[in-house]
C-alpha cells in the first residue's frame, strides 16, 4: 500500500483573503486614511471582473480582432477594450484614483473630482496576441501617489519605478493568481471561483538566487547587438559544473514568462534590437511594476545598462529593455552586454 504523506491546510490561513490580507496591512499604518487599501480593493475588484471574461470569453463572442489599432500600432483585441474598460470604470468609482495610463489609451484618463492622491498605470490585457488560443494572459497594474491638492496631468505620471507605492499582476493562468508589492515583499493570492474570493496562496515568495530556464524571443536572434548574441550563446553550451545548458520556455506573454521567472527563477530577457531599439516593452506599466515585484523578491530588473527602477520615462507609452530574474543571472547578463554601444 502506498502511503501518502498528507496534512491538513494550515488552519491559520483560513479567511486570508485578498481584501483582510489587505486590511491588516493598513492596520499597521499610523494614521492610514484607508485611501490606499480602498484602492488595492477597487484593483482587486476589476480582476475578478476581468477573470470572469477571461474564462468565459470563448462562449460569449468575445475572441478575436475588434479591427482597430492601439496607440502602440497593435492590433485590438475584443478582450483588451473589455478589460480597459472594466479596470478604468472601476477604477473611476470612490473618488481615490485621480487619473489612469493605460496601455490601450493614447492619452491619460484624469479624474478631476477625485481627491485620493494616487495614480494608476495599467495594461489592461497583457499578451494579446495569446486570448485566442488559450494561452496565459494578465493584467500589469501600478500605482503612484500625486499631490491630491493639485491637478493631474500626464506629466504626474512621468516619475522613476521606484517612486511607486504598489505593484502587480494577475495572471489568467491554469488559476487566476493575484501577485502584490506595496514594496516590501511579494505575496500571491489565487481566485477561487467557488467563493468568489482571492485567497492569500504564495505568502512572501523570494526569488532563487540563479536558475536554469531562460526566456528570450529566439527569433529575433539577428536583431541582437553582439553582447546578447554572446549570452544566448553561452547559456547554450554544455557546461555540467555551472548547470549550462540552460532549459528555454517563451510563452510571449510577459505576465506568464515573468510569473515563471519570478516562483522557478532564471532570466526573461527582452533586449534592445535592431528592430525595437530602445526596446519593446512600456516602461510605465510592464517594465517598473515587474521590476518592483522582482526587486521585492530579491531579484534584479535592469535594461541592460541601469536600473529599470531608475528610469525617468520620457512618455506616457516610453519603452524601455527589460531583464528580470534571479539576481546571479541579471547579473551576468549585464556582464556580457556591457561593452554594447
Ligand atoms: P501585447 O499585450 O501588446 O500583445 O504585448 C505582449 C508583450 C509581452 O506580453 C510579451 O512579453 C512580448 O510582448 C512578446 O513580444 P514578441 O512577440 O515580440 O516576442
Amino acid at each position: 500500500m502506498t502511503h501518502v504523506s498528507w496534512s491538513p491546510p494550515d488552519a491559520s490561513k483560513a479567511g486570508a483573503t485578498l481584501e483582510t490580507f489587505i486590511l491588516e496591512g493598513m492596520f499597521k499604518v499610523p494614521g492610514a486614511t484607508g485611501t490606499f487599501t480602498s484602492l488595492l480593493n477597487q484593483i482587486s475588484l476589476a480582476a475578478k471582473l476581468i477573470t470572469g471574461r477571461v474564462r468565459r470569453a470563448g462562449l460569449a463572442d468575445v475572441l478575436g480582432w475588434t479591427g482597430d489599432t492601439n496607440v502602440q500600432g497593435e492590433s485590438v483585441q475584443k478582450l483588451d477594450i473589455i478589460a480597459n474598460e472594466t479596470m478604468i470604470n472601476v477604477l473611476r468609482r470612490r473618488g481615490h484614483c485621480m487619473g489612469v495610463a493605460s496601455e490601450e489609451n493614447d492619452e491619460a484618463i484624469l479624474f478631476p473630482n477625485a481627491r485620493g492622491g494616487y495614480l494608476v498605470v495599467v495594461a489592461p490585457l497583457d499578451g494579446s496576441s495569446n486570448i485566442d488560443v488559450d494561452v496565459s494572459i494578465g493584467t500589469i497594474f501600478g500605482i503612484l501617489r500625486c499631490d491630491q491638492e493639485r491637478p493631474v496631468s500626464a506629466e504626474s505620471f512621468l516619475v522613476p519605478g521606484s517612486e511607486y507605492a504598489a505593484a502587480g499582476y494577475v495572471i489568467y493562468g491554469t488559476s487566476t493568481v493575484l501577485m502584490l508589492s506595496t514594496g516590501q515583499g511579494v505575496h500571491g493570492f489565487t481566485w477561487d471561483p467557488g467563493a468568489g474570493e482571492f485567497f492569500l496562496s504564495h505568502e512572501n515568495i523570494r526569488c532563487p538566487t540563479r536558475g536554469n530556464i531562460y526566456s528570450v524571443n529566439e527569433g529575433n536572434t539577428a536583431r541582437w547587438t553582439p553582447g546578447v548574441k554572446r549570452w544566448a550563446s553561452w547559456v547554450k553550451e554544455e557546461n555540467k559544473a555551472e548547470g549550462r545548458p540552460y532549459t528555454h520556455r517563451y510563452v510571449g506573454s510577459l505576465v506568464a514568462d515573468a510569473h515563471r521567472t519570478l516562483l522557478k527563477g532564471g532570466i526573461f530577457a527582452y533586449p534592445a534590437d535592431t528592430k525595437s531599439p530602445g526596446g519593446k516593452l512600456r516602461l510605465l506599466y510592464e517594465a517598473n511594476p515587474m521590476a518592483l515585484i522582482f526587486e521585492a523578491a530579491g531579484g534584479l530588473a535592469t535594461t541592460g545598462r541601469e536600473r529599470v527602477l531608475d528610469v525617468v520615462p520620457s512618455e506616457l507609452h516610453a519603452r524601455v529593455p527589460l531583464i528580470i530574474g534571479s539576481k546571479h543571472d541579471v547579473e551576468t547578463f549585464e556582464q556580457f552586454v556591457k561593452d554594447d554601444v
